[in-house]
């Protein structure tokens, strides 16, 4: 098995922006690429670069299908918190993606359509044949997606229950409303199936996290089952790399 790659940046910046150029010429060279997305913090300036490429560059993400990684459950596609909305705006309208070639589980499908909602997306991931790239950030539990601490290995994308800590960083941005306690996530087989993985991680937050995922295969840390996998990238910045050991840091 392949070791993980690791890319240290000295900041988040520095990091996106080099990922945003390979992205470029991986795009370039394959304009249909299959990319697995995700949302959060951690991709921001990923994505604030990918538009300025597009915008100043002249850079050609139309083609380009991709998946996101999960939704909260229940949840509006129009709601300021929705992940469906994040990318439409901070990705999908401003970089010139086409938003017929994106799609993101939904948290509007009523609870006894879920299951099937989760097996159509299943196959419309295997029907696009497989994500090519995916692309991750990782939760301060080591939660990949919505799959917490616990979850199956060879999960497939499911209706799950949010860890309390997951929630509970979530609260800031939903102000004083309820954060929802369930979300759709690709499953952790459904993000080992990926032709090649890259987690990004920023901050000394994520540290922790980072270190354990590297460590040892676990249950107990979700993201370590990326082990498991031959083609994995960790995209980080110092203070993410700071809890390795020496000889990755
Ligand atoms: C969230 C999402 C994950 C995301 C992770 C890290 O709860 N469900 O998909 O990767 O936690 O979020 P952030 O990048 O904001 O730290």
């Amino acid at each position: 098995m392949r070791p993980p790659e690791l890319l240290i940046y000295p900041d988040a910046q520095a990091g996106a922006t080099a990922f945003a150029t390979e992205l470029r010429l991986r795009v370039a060279a394959d304009p249909e690429l299959t990319l697995g997305l995700p949302t959060g913090g951690t991709p921001r300036a990923l994505y604030a670069e990918m538009v300025r490429l597009h915008r100043e560059e002249g850079a050609d993400w139309s083609r380009v299908r991709g998946f996101n990684l999960d939704e909260y459950w229940p949840m509006a596609a129009d709601d300021p918190q929705s992940f469906a909305r994040f990318m439409r705006e901070r990705l999908i309208e401003p970089a010139g993606f086409d938003p017929g070639r994106m799609r993101i589980p939904s948290g509007e499908v009523a609870e006894d359509a879920v299951a099937a909602h989760c097996a159509a997306y299943e196959e419309e991931i295997a029907a696009a044949g497989g994500v090519a790239l995916q692309i991750l950030g990782i939760g301060v539990n080591g939660h990949l997606g919505f799959n917490e601490p616990g979850a199956a290995w060879d999960g497939r994308t499911h209706l799950a229950a949010l860890a309390p800590s997951t929630r509970a960083r979530a609260q800031a941005a939903f102000a004083g409303r309820e954060v929802p306690h369930r979300g759709i996530t690709m499953g952790l087989g459904t993000i080992l199936d990926a032709g090649s993985v890259v987690v990004m991680a920023f901050g000394a937050d994520k540290a922790e996290a980072v270190a354990r995922a590297l460590a040892e295969p676990s249950p107990a840390c979700p993201a370590s089952c990326l082990l498991q996998h031959p083609r994995v990238t960790w995209l980080l910045d110092r203070a993410a790399a700071a809890e390795l050991p020496d000889a990755h840091a």
